[in-house]
């Protein structure tokens, strides 16, 4: 039996880095066609900001395994809507998904295939449980970077297109200075 070596990494909690893991940089460009107003979304492509980054520790794709990643999602909005992470459902959909809140202000929009939505707000503190099935994203409501961690079976992969089409049947946006879910003008089944 050859086994793995265990590891125990400190995430600086003030900045969501995991020393060691491997970073992926999620620009506006690369979240096209996601946020509801294209002509909000066009004009702050010319300054293209960082919307959220990616720290990430991962095993091969074996069942049995584990893999865990920060994210850190930056403040601020498209047209009335919050910065958000692409969402997804995982490529093998029965697995399951823990995230904790670590820093900043915001919540996740969890969705069945069917389209059934649900918000849950997220605090430093909060724990999470995604059940298998249900896609999900995270969004920033706070104006400080939104930091948490994730816990994710290794071989659940990542499943965007659905969302990348469809997006989810509800939005999260800024009204009066309040954060509201409304319904996704957008959304067909
Ligand atoms: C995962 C987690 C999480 C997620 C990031 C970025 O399954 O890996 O849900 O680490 O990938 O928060 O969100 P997107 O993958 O939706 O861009
Ligand atoms: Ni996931």
């Amino acid at each position: 039996m050859e086994y793995k070596n265990p590891l125990g990494v400190d995430i600086d909690l003030e900045t969501g880095v995991i020393p060691g893991a491997k970073k992926l940089v999620r620009r506006l460009s690369d979240l096209k066609g996601y946020f509801v107003d294209e002509k909000a979304y066009e004009e702050l492509l010319k300054e293209n900001p960082v919307v959220y980054e990616v720290y990430a520790v991962e095993q091969e794709e074996k069942d049995g395994d584990l893999n865990f990643a920060t994210t850190v999602l930056y403040p601020g909005k498209v047209g009335r809507e919050f910065f958000f992470t692409k969402g997804h459902y995982h490529s093998k959909a029965d697995r399951a998904e823990i995230y904790y809140g670590i820093k900043g202000k915001g919540g996740m929009l969890l969705q069945t295939p069917e389209g059934k939505a649900e918000w849950i707000e997220m605090k430093p503190g909060t724990v999470v449980y995604v059940p298998p099935y249900w896609a999900h994203r995270t969004v920033n409501t706070g104006d400080e970077p939104f930091i948490f961690l994730a816990v994710y079976p290794a071989d659940a992969g990542h499943d965007y297109g659905s969302i990348a089409e469809k997006g989810f049947s509800k939005l999260v946006v800024e009204e009066n200075g309040e954060v509201r879910i409304v319904d996704n003008p957008k959304w067909k089944e």
